[in-house]
């Protein structure tokens, strides 16, 4: 299949745009991409009328597979109830760890797949999701199932992360070290024999896991092989970047109060900064993560929706690509960044995000002209059509 007559933003580079393009596509791969004055025969040209190719979009943080709906905390905190003081009173997290307990996998697999269809309206190609509302064995590995098989109903890849360390569960109220054994000792042994995640996720956070009983946690991680990835510096700044560093992890995700040592820290281990600006809007946070500085010390920057139904009730990559720039001064080439190239680094993933050959072919066809046009609009969908391992999944060509 040969794709002719669009605008390329490979992403190798800026934008890598190439005007007036064609991309070949072979066996689910990236063949050939290049002016289309150059490029080379095939069977089935397809005339794309101008639009704009990108990488398919990657969301490198979302909390997608839960129970219930938080919306009563939404009303909570705009009567000025803080995010800490409503997880102080056994709301926040532990409400969606009740709700999604009670839940069999098809209820949880069908509310999933709702949120799961308006990201893919927004060509969306990979999806990481995490556990971490079941604090449990049994409803760990129920929402990391469920993560997984989303992939068979829908032209999407998924990759799952296993947060155990997301909150303490009410069984575990007066024994935090027994909870953090169950952690390390039974449930991510299980989860990584049953091969159902890509990842080990944290909270460290006053009101989640202390640095201490993070590194136990990544230290049980490394023992099965498994990378990991931290939610760090979100509320406050307890050097979790530092120790997720020193474990060379994939990503450390929102740092709206990573210092400058914190930074040094990501730079030498080459962790991926990931923003989530839907969590500091819903939060009303006013302390923005340290952009500036991560650019200057050369941190790769993602972005992602941080889907959850708590802090970022957030449904659409594009309205996270603006809020991104508008809210922490990123540019839209950034923005665009923080959900190809960048977002799949975050997720260890080296075979997608950019339009070269060799790549997956996950491409989306956007009614656009430039690809600062895709952060630029709030509420306004351009996606024309979808490609996913070199398939027509969405939209006509
Ligand atoms: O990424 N920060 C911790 N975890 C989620 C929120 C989860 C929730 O509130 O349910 C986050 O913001
Ligand atoms: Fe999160």
């Amino acid at each position: 299949m040969l794709l002719t007559h669009l605008n390329a933003a490979t992403m190798q580079g800026g934008y890598g745009l190439i005007e007036d393009a064609a991309i070949l596509i072979e066996g689910g791969r990236i063949a050939w991409v290049g002016p289309k004055a150059e490029s080379p025969q095939a069977d089935n040209i397809i005339d794309c009328a101008g639009r704009l190719a990108t990488p398919g979009l990657v969301d490198c943080h979302t909390h997608l597979v839960y129970g219930g709906s938080r919306a009563h905390e939404f009303e909570q905190r705009l009567t000025g109830v803080s995010y800490a003081e409503i997880a102080r009173a056994g709301g926040g997290i532990a409400s969606t760890v009740r709700a999604t307990r009670s839940q069999s996998e098809a209820d949880l697999a069908a509310s999933a797949l709702r949120r799961l269809d308006s990201l893919l309206a927004e060509g969306m190609t990979t999806i990481e999701i995490k556990s971490g509302y079941g604090l449990d064995r049994d409803t760990e590995i129920k929402m990391l199932k469920v993560a997984r098989e989303l992939s068979q109903w829908r032209p999407v890849d998924v990759v799952t992360s296993y947060l155990g360390a997301h909150a303490l569960p009410p069984e575990f109220k007066d024994d935090r070290a027994g909870y953090v054994d169950l952690v390390c000792n039974e449930v991510l042994p299980a989860v990584a024999g049953q091969k159902l995640a890509d990842a080990v996720d944290a909270f460290c956070e006053g009101i989640a896991f202390s640095v201490e009983e993070t590194r136990r946690v990544f230290e049980a991680a490394h023992a099965h092989g498994l990378p990991v990835k931290l939610h760090a510096e979100q509320l406050s700044n307890l050097g979790g970047a530092k120790l997720a560093a020193a474990f060379g992890a994939l990503s450390v995700d929102h740092i709206e109060y990573l210092d400058q040592e914190g930074v040094e820290a990501i730079a030498a281990s080459g962790t991926v900064a990931v923003l989530l600006p839907g969590a500091f809007y819903y939060l009303r946070e006013k302390q923005s993560p340290p952009v500036a500085t991560l650019r200057k010390a050369g941190v790769p920057i993602a972005i992602a929706t941080d889907l959850n139904p708590g802090s970022s009730p957030v449904h659409s990559i594009l309205t996270t690509m603006n809020m991104a720039c508008v809210l922490f001064g990123l540019t839209p080439e950034e923005a665009l960044r923080g959900v190809t190239v960048n977002a799949a680094k975050a997720l260890g993933l080296s075979d997608r995000g950019v339009i070269t050959p060799g790549m997956k072919a996950d491409i989306a066809l956007w009614d656009a002209e430039r690809p600062g046009d895709l952060a630029y609009p709030l509420g306004f969908n351009p996606l024309s059509a979808v490609i996913h391992n070199g398939e027509v999944v969405r939209g006509m060509l």
